[in-house]
């Protein structure tokens, strides 16, 4: 019985060929990120209040850029769902769809087409943009996500070139034989890092957000943020909303946990615009955790990969089906009727 995402994640590594599971599962460099990522929602404890009457089951439901989510709970765009399952990110949008109306970020480097996964229907469709050299190619994909009805870009920042995922030089990594971006063409795609660093467009600065407004209507959040200074500025570019990431501890190893620079970056923001979070989202109560220090959601990577590796989009159902069940269980248990009842004081950090 699969009762955690860990019990998925140990299963999808079994049915996965290593140098597969060592991309989807590494970072880069010693990977102090990655698992940096993961213990800052350990030294998080809860503070449960009790004999509120809290009416029960509590209210997970929220609207984030005018859209109304079932929970504050989305899905990371990665790459190539088709490495985990040939049904790739068809399996993962039908999937997440017969959990709740939740958003799914779709990676510029998805392995099926912006035009078939809208066509599933379900919650909101974002698409992760990397901008590359060839503009005029990402002008393209933003257009057809877009007219398909996506309802967001989320411009990925962190990710000049690739960083030293050590996993996957030792391991020659190469995409499986005939596996390209569905929506992209022309390239050789085959290593993913030597991709990036000759085709990601060099050199960006603050005026890349311009151009994605000059060529798109849709709302714009910058995915990558971890200091203050850059999540003002981001705010003072037009951003509508920034996402807290390290990429899953898969670019610069030695930046901290995003849940430590979360509150910083809630400060800086100031509500202005929403905040998300990425990075070590295992458990209902990690989603609790990253509220009560501002976060406005959380968004999930690699556990939805092991869930449509285990039983394609009945896998990710049952992923997202499970933090769901754990985050209500865990704001049932504190004394939380609905997200407005948590807050800072829902949280400590010292050990009790
Ligand atoms: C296999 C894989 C592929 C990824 N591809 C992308 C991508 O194409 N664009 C992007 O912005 N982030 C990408 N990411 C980073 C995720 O969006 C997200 O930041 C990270 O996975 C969240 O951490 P978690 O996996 O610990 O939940 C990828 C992550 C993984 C694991």
């Amino acid at each position: 019985m699969r009762l955690t995402l860990g019990d998925f994640e140990r299963a999808a590594r079994t049915r996965l060929d290593p140098g597969i599971w060592d991309f989807l599962a590494g970072g880069a460099g010693e990977e102090r990120t990655l698992a940096a990522n993961a213990e800052a929602f350990d030294r998080l404890w809860l503070r449960p209040r009790v004999l509120r009457g809290t009416t029960a089951p509590p209210e997970t439901a929220t609207t984030i850029l005018g859209r109304s989510w079932d929970a504050p709970l989305g899905v990371a765009p990665m790459g190539y769902h088709t490495l985990a399952h040939p049904l790739g990110e068809l399996a993962t949008v039908r999937g997440t769809a017969a959990a709740a109306r939740l958003p799914v970020v779709i990676s510029t480097f998805a392995g099926r087409t912006v035009e078939e996964l809208a066509a599933v229907g379900g919650g909101p469709l974002w698409l992760q943009v990397y901008c590359l050299r060839d503009r005029a190619m990402t002008r393209r994909l933003i257009g057809r996500a877009e007219d398909a009805g996506f309802e967001a870009l989320v411009l990925t920042v962190d990710a000049p070139h690739l960083g030293r995922r050590l996993r996957d030089l030792r391991n020659g990594f190469r995409l499986p034989e005939g596996m390209v971006p569905a929506n992209l063409e022309g390239h050789d795609f085959s290593s993913p890092a030597a991709h990036a660093s000759t085709q990601f467009a060099p050199a960006l600065d603050w005026s890349v957000v311009d151009w994605l407004r000059s060529v798109s209507a849709l709302p714009i959040l910058l995915k990558g943020i971890l200091t203050d200074d850059d999540a003002a500025r981001a705010v003072e570019s037009g951003a509508d909303g920034v996402f807290v990431s390290n990429h899953g501890g898969r670019q610069l190893d030695g930046v901290p946990a995003t849940l430590d620079v979360l509150p910083e970056i809630v400060a800086a923001v100031a509500g202005r615009v929403p905040v998300l979070l990425d990075g070590g989202v295992r458990r209902g109560r990690d989603v609790l955790a990253a509220l009560a220090l501002g976060a406005d959601a959380v968004l999930v990577g690699r556990p939805v990969l092991h869930g449509l590796a285990v039983d394609a989009d009945r896998g990710v159902t049952d992923v997202l089906n499970i933090l769901l069940a754990e985050l209500t269980d865990a704001m049932g248990l504190a004394g939380l009727g609905d997200l407005a009842d948590i807050g800072p004081e829902t949280v400590r950090r010292d050990r009790p």
